[in-house]
């Protein structure tokens, strides 16, 4: 990930960012801290950068001309994301830093005095944020604060992977109260729970603190995390055919847009994929009515009924998939892995994550798909959830999950099949899946008959044909993805 940071003040970003964690990832490679000076761009002469707002007022607004040839020079003829760090934004949250962490190139742009022209920021400004409602002297302090909250969801920065998925503002609670040495100080006892050594007590008794604590500072968050927790149950009435929004929203993947009972839209930003399931075409037609005001950004629909495809149809341009069968793993043990070198994959990997996983497609041009492909398999390596098994030391094989939650896209080449290699990389998933405390589950077309035996071998539970895939057609992915898959 690098930042490029427009500011007139650029040491002052450069000395608060290269101390600490943040400053030992920018020393690893990890992160990319470059801070542009504005007045580098000036055409005036004395270096001036600013000048009287037209109308009148108090202050002074940075001008037009030399914020936009250090983007220029910055962007070198691209488009990237341009934040603009202003008290007039969004109000930057978790959520967002998250969806940041998933680009490589992210431009900052620091105001100061009272402003910048209107005219520069609306060429190049793709989001505009703002840390709190309260007005500092410049962008810099909140520009440090967004490297400083997107650095740490980059792979590798945190030293323990985990630690970003257990803090505060995860799935909408607050993170739970923390003891260290020594057991007892100044009369008071560390709770005996976290010294018991049984993992799940802990858990149970750290999710216990974090509700307390969230509906007592928190109630507007906690009321967030009450309606998913009830959504959650209310759809395992059905849990074969709801695991995939069930998962969605417990692990904190998702957003839930419209909870009425087992009415319910949830929502994945990164895939900008939709999922929903009705219990009549009434309320189908409801729901499809709510999100055609709501007009989120949507690439691909998940419908659990027919009825639902057919209502998105009547709105959207949509091509469907065939149904798929959901298959879920709900048992607690551990299955036995019958391959020695399974490993996580790295971007070295990439390269032949492309070829094996875009040989099936078809359809649209080869053109389209490798660049689409190759971008998505990008991504997911970068979340840490493709797994690769090795042959003396060779790839000879992968799985992974999908940005909405479910495994897929297992390959084994060819003269490594019939060894068992793609039941050790699933039942190898499945037990990383099952130490996180999630629900493994994965989508299989009707006629693949080989992927169900395989998934009936290991002891996933399978529903009917229900799960269908609706690509939203104008927009920029032409592959089906499931093609990918079989
Ligand atoms: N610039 C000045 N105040 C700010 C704030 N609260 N958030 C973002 N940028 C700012």
């Amino acid at each position: 990930m690098k930042f490029h940071i427009l500011t007139l003040f650029p040491e002052m970003v450069l000395q608060g960012l290269h101390t600490s964690i943040i400053g030992r990832a920018a020393e690893k490679g990890l992160i990319g801290i470059d801070a542009v000076n504005i007045r580098d761009y000036t055409q005036e002469r004395h270096g001036r950068v600013d000048d009287y707002p037209y109308g009148g007022g108090a202050g002074m607004l940075i001008q037009a001309q030399p914020v936009y040839d250090a983007y220029q020079a910055v962007a070198a003829g691209g488009k990237p994301r341009t934040v603009y760090m202003t008290p007039q934004g969004t109000p930057f949250t978790q959520k967002m830093a998250e969806e940041l962490a998933k680009e490589e190139e992210l431009v900052i742009l620091c105001g100061h005095y009272e402003g910048i022209d209107e005219r520069v920021l609306e060429e190049i400004v793709t989001d505009r944020v703002s840390i709190g409602d309260y007005v500092l002297t410049g962008g810099e302090l909140p520009a440090m604060v967004l490297v400083d909250a997107v650095s740490r969801l980059v792979p590798g920065v945190l030293s323990n992977e985990s630690s970003a998925e257990t803090e505060s503002f995860y799935n909408d609670l607050l993170e739970y109260p923390q003891y260290s040495r020594p057991e007892i100080w100044h009369e008071k006892k560390v709770p005996s729970v976290l010294l018991s050594g049984n993992h799940r007590d802990i858990a149970k008794w750290r999710l216990a603190r974090s509700e307390e604590r969230t509906a007592a500072v928190r109630p507007d968050l906690y009321a967030k995390y009450r309606q998913k927790q009830w959504t959650i149950a209310r759809l395992s009435n059905r849990k074969r055919e709801h695991i995939h929004m069930m998962e969605l929203l417990r692990r904190g993947n998702g957003e839930l847009l419209y909870g009425k009972g087992e009415n319910v839209i949830a929502y994945e930003r990164t895939g900008e994929i939709c999922l929903m399931t009705a219990v009549s075409p009434q309320d189908g037609e409801k729901m499809v009515r709510f999100l055609g005001e709501l007009n989120p950004r949507i690439s691909w629909f998940v419908v659990c009924q027919e009825f639902l495809a057919k209502q998105l149809g009547e709105m959207f341009p949509l091509r469907a998939c065939e149904p798929c069968i959901q298959a879920c793993y709900t048992r607690r043990e551990p299955l036995p892995v019958r391959h020695g070198d399974i490993r996580p994959l790295g971007e070295e990997a990439l390269e032949y994550l492309c070829a094996h996983y875009c040989q099936e497609d078809s359809g649209a041009t080869q053109e389209i798909s490798l660049e689409d492909s190759r971008e998505y398999l990008s991504e997911r390596v970068r979340s840490g959830w493709m797994f690769g098994a090795y042959v003396e030391g060779k790839l000879a094989g992968f799985i992974g999950l999908h940005d909405e939650g479910s495994m897929g896209m297992l390959y084994v080449e060819e003269t490594f099949r019939g060894r068992g290699l793609g039941a050790a990389l699933e039942s190898y998933l499945i037990n990383r899946l099952r130490e996180r405390d999630w629900t493994p589950f994965c989508q299989i077309y009707q006629d693949n008959s080989v992927s169900l035996a395989l998934q009936e071998k290991l002891g996933l539970y399978l529903s009917g044909p229900v799960i269908r895939w609706l690509e939203v057609r104008d927009c920029h992915l032409e592959v089906c993805r499931f093609q990918a898959d079989r």
